[in-house]
């Protein structure tokens, strides 16, 4: 077992459990689908969880949704009228999604769009107080730029994968695609002035940005 892996492990074991209705989702991406390292999983599920609570927001918009295991995790930081609005490009993946938010009472709280999310974030009425963006690595520029004016002051926007396991300090030439537009993305945000911003370094990198 190597170090990333033990540490994994160990955080684990000294964080809270996930609910089983979400050990039960994530068990099942596992056996049933191709990537299912896309799901957040215990440990970034716990972190957004935490992070929703002291965020507080009533308006969640999450573009990527795959199994839904986030948006339950979010949605545990709602109050009794929240909404969480998730949208998913996939449509072979809108049963199975269904079928896990409504494993908890949480998932009468999300609102499920299925589509492109460049076409649907024009469509959905109001404006957000969260915005985790988690879908495909070249369009993050876009989605920014798509939900910035549906922010509230003070709405803070979270984008997963910032990082691109490290391949992002390593290509010093510019490397695929992704990765270009990942390092597009991450000079873009820390060029924003309309922002703060800070990048933890967990998992696959998680940049943490709040409107002024
Ligand atoms: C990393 S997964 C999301 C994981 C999920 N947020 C979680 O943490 O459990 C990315 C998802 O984004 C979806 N996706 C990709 N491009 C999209 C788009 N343009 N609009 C909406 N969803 C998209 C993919 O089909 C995939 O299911």
């Amino acid at each position: 077992m190597n170090r990333a892996m033990d540490i994994e492990e160990y955080i684990e074991q000294h964080i809270d459990a996930e609910p089983d209705y979400l050990a039960c989702i994530d068990h099942e991406a596992h056996v049933m689908l191709l990537n299912p390292r896309m799901s957040a999983g215990h440990v970034q599920g716990r972190l957004l969880s935490m992070l929703a609570h002291m965020i507080r927001p009533r308006n969640i918009l999450e573009i990527g949704t795959f199994v839904g295991y986030s948006a339950l995790c979010m949605a545990e930081a709602l109050p009794p009228d929240g909404r969480l609005h998730t949208i998913e490009i996939d449509d072979e993946l809108e049963d199975r999604i269904r079928e896990n938010l409504a494993m908890s009472e949480l998932g009468k709280k999300i609102v499920l769009h299925i589509g492109d999310a460049l076409d649907v974030i024009p469509q959905i009425d109001g404006r957000f107080d969260l915005v985790y963006i988690d879908a495909d690595k070249r369009d993050y520029v876009a989605y920014y730029d798509a939900v910035f004016d549906k922010l509230n002051p003070g709405a803070f926007v979270l984008v997963d994968n910032t990082l691109w396991g490290g391949k992002i300090v390593q290509a010093l030439e510019r490397g695929d695609r992704q990765t270009a537009e990942i390092q597009h993305f991450n000079e873009m945000i820390a060029a924003d002035n309309r922002v703060e911003k800070v990048i933890l370094p967990v998992r696959d990198g998680l940049t943490i940005i709040r409107k002024l």
